[in-house]
């Protein structure tokens, strides 16, 4: 599926409502919290495809104006620089809020641990007031680290996950575990219309080159023919899903049938060990890297799959691209990000 096809399905499930974005109706607004990150600026990217108004908010943490760069003269583009922990006043319409903001790989949230807390508690409490004021839609990017270090595998929405509250990941997995809650007790309580997406490991063009997560680490290791450092013995399993099928499916979920409120496992179900990872990404750049492993982090999960029997279900979305075609892409975009030829736009591979 390309942009197009799910922007078809996009209009094609939500109907002839405030909550379709195409039609004859009022052009419609998204605010994406976060949206200068990874995730956040390509969710920008295909709205404003979509001919929607778009606001970009974010206090710029991790998230790079570089991945703006290609928006900013879009009349229908408008960038708030906005730190969510603080209440957020917007006046102007506002259909649909995605809310992405948090630092996403664990160098940078553990960095500081009380700053990453507050955007997950205040944040989902200042977007969650404005989605009540706009009678806006809002979508949570929760993330798998609520499974913590599982016990079963792959990981069902219904496994409630065994999680350390007081580890150094324990600001990202509990701050996001209650983000969950907050956001569930507005629908019951307050009736805010929303979705929860538990977004298991995204990996692609537009990933920040110094972001410390294990894709971005070993393709710019290789790339720089310095050696590529494993975490333990590389035996624990993650599972990648490419940016465009992530972006696909937060899409359909936020326009997906009301029956989709329950948190929902986005990810690819196509499981790899981390050696697995490091031996494909030396096959592609064959510069000479060496492996060399490393003390495994406290806490680092053994293993990562995502059961998505749910989203298969409720909203006939799946992942299209496998990894070999995906680390093709994100390769291609880091190459050119090491020889200074920045790439803002994320390459398709349909
Ligand atoms: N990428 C993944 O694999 C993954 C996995 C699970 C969950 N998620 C979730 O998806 C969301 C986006 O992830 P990403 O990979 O794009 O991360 P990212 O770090 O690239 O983007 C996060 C964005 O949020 C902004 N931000 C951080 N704190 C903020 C604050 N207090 N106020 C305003 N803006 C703030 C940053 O500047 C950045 O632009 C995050 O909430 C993350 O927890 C991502």
């Amino acid at each position: 599926m390309n942009s197009v096809t799910s922007f078809t399905r996009l209009k094609s499930v939500s109907g002839p409502n405030r909550h379709s974005t195409g039609g004859r109706g009022k052009r419609k607004s998204i605010l994406v919290s976060g949206g200068a990150g990874f995730l956040g600026s390509r969710l920008c990217g295909r709205y404003l495809e979509y001919g929607c108004r778009v606001i970009c908010l974010d206090n710029l943490s991790t998230g790079r104006i570089g991945n703006l760069s290609h928006f900013m003269e879009d009349p229908n583009f408008s960038f708030v620089l906005h730190d969510v922990v603080d209440p957020i006043k917007i006046d102007s319409q506002i259909d649909y809020i995605f809310n992405m903001a948090c630092p996403a790989s664990p160098p940078k949230y553990q960095s500081d641990p009380i700053q990453t807390m507050k955007t997950n508690l205040y944040g989902a409490f200042n977007l969650l007031d404005l989605a009540g004021r706009a009678k806006a839609r809002i979508l949570q990017a929760s993330t798998s680290e609520v499974y913590g270090d599982p016990e079963v595998s792959p990981q069902p929405e219904g496994y409630q996950g065994n999680v350390n509250t007081v580890g150094p990941r324990s600001c990202y997995d509990e701050g996001k575990r209650a983000a969950e809650t907050i956001f569930h007790e507005h629908r019951e309580c307050l009736g805010i219309d929303l979705r929860i997406a538990r977004i298991f490991n995204a990996y692609g063009p537009g990933m920040d080159p110094e972001d410390g997560r294990v894709v971005s680490n070993f393709i710019n290791q290789a790339l720089a023919g310095k050696p590529i450092t494993i975490y333990g013995d590389g035996s624990q399993t993650r599972s990648f899903c490419y940016l465009e099928d992530m972006v696909d499916g937060l899409i359909a979920l936020m326009h997906g049938p009301a029956t989709s409120f329950e948190p929902m496992n986005i990810g690819n179900p196509n499981e790899f060990t981390v050696a697995e990872l490091a031996a494909l990404v030396l096959e592609k750049i064959p510069s000479g890297s060496k492996i060399v492993h490393v003390d495994l982090p406290t806490d680092d999960p053994k293993q990562r799959r995502p059961d998505i029997c749910r989203a298969q279900k409720h909203l006939g979305w799946f992942p299209r691209v496998n990894l070999d075609q995906g680390l093709d892409q994100t390769i291609d975009y880091f190459r050119a990000e090491a020889e200074g030829r920045h790439q803002s736009v994320p390459l398709m591979v349909r």
